[in-house]
């Protein structure tokens, strides 16, 4: 290397500040914090960068890993980390709080789209583009959505935002781990392993720790979150307990005893739908460790909540405006560890309630 050349290299990591970088400028989300990492490595190489480590997380091929203390500041700070008050962020309409609150934090150009709805991401990426090549767009959604046990068509979705040069950013909170013979959830099953632009998740799942992630293929990138998402860096990491107790149950979720876990737990799930709909209930969505039992009038799902306990079961109800308004429910999360005795009390208990309210509402009524 020539001295010059190695004179202002080292000028540059002498010089500067993080704030040098706080608003990059360009449409293409990842590659517009490259200025950030160079500045960043030039000091690195010189022993001029103070900054810690985070762990490379191979289970998704991803190369890149940022820790946050739980999955909402992970699914906040990522948002927040990386949109400007220009640019646009593409939700789907039922993505989790952090989601909507990382991105309505950050910009005003927040795009709720039709739960799902790939053609509608696309309409909306079409139209966004065609008033704006300057600015980056986040499209934002979740591989198992947690009140409707459903997942979007993530193939389609990456290659539309890739024709639009958008990011895509997925939450994998409700699936990783816990379903799919490896456990990749709908990530694997769909084939994207590694594909997806930005992964971020929860340890509070299937990992029995706080916690949460972002990973990507990016080094850039993960610098530029490491020093620009406010609750990976202004709040304290995780504490040596919970991030042992993740690595402990990362080895379990690749192992042979995760995937018989998996295998106990996909069969629970089936047999806790099938006893509800045998007995006339509802549950929508597809095999999961979430089972929403919809109930609709929120009256009549109070009613029926309220019931639970008496029958030795304790559930969460979810009514507006966690979901539609009309659209009440039950959100049932099953263990691998539920027995099928567990899941057959739980399932009358379930249905006796529905009874129990029900006949609470009809004379109330009268
Ligand atoms: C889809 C999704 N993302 C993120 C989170 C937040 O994770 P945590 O509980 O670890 O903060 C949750 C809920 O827990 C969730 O359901």
């Amino acid at each position: 290397m020539d001295h010059a050349t190695e004179r202002d290299r080292m000028l540059l990591a002498l010089t500067g500040s993080v704030k040098d970088f706080t608003c990059p400028t360009g449409s293409d989300l990842l590659e517009r914090v490259a200025p950030f990492h160079a500045w960043q490595q030039a000091r690195r190489d010189r022993s001029l960068w103070s900054y810690g480590k985070a762990t490379l997380c191979d289970y998704l091929q991803m190369e890149h890993a940022v820790l946050f203390p739980t999955g909402w500041a992970a699914g906040y700070g990522t948002i927040q980390g990386l949109i400007h008050a220009d640019d646009h962020v593409v939700l789907d309409e039922r993505a989790h709080a952090c989601l909507q609150r990382g991105a309505r934090d950050a910009t005003r150009n927040v795009h709720a789209t039709t739960h799902l709805d790939t053609a509608a991401v696309e309409r909306t990426l079409a139209t966004i583009r065609a008033g704006d090549t300057r600015n980056a767009i986040l499209v934002v959604t979740e591989s198992l959505f947690s009140m409707d046990s459903d997942t979007p068509d993530l193939r389609a979705l990456q290659d539309v935002c890739h024709a639009y040069r958008a990011t895509l950013l997925v939450d994998v909170a409700h699936d990783l781990g816990a379903t799919g013979a490896d456990g990749l959830g709908a990530i694997g099953r769909q084939g994207m392993t590694g594909r997806i632009d930005l992964v971020m998740g929860s340890f509070s799942k299937t990992f029995a720790s706080n916690g949460g992630f972002v990973l990507t293929r990016s080094r850039a990138v993960k610098e530029y979150l490491m020093t620009f998402a406010s609750p990976h860096v202004f709040s304290n990491a995780l504490s040596p307990v919970q991030a042992a107790i993740v690595d402990v149950a990362l080895a379990i979720v690749r192992s042979p005893r995760g995937a018989g876990l998996r295998h106990a737990l996909a069969a629970r799930c089936t047999q806790l739908r099938s006893a509800l709909t045998g007995a006339g209930l509802t549950c929508v969505g597809n095999r999961s460790p979430i089972v929403p039992v919809p109930i609709g009038d929120e009256a009549l799902a109070r009613l029926v909540t309220r019931a639970l306990p008496a029958r030795g079961v304790i559930a969460n109800l979810v009514e507006y405006p966690g979901v539609p308004r009309g659209t009440a429910r039950l959100r049932l999360q099953l263990m691998a560890t539920h027995t099928p005795g567990d899941i057959r009390q739980a399932a009358d208990g379930i249905i006796a309630a529905f009874g129990d309210g029900s006949a609470e509402l009809a004379s109330l009524m009268e």
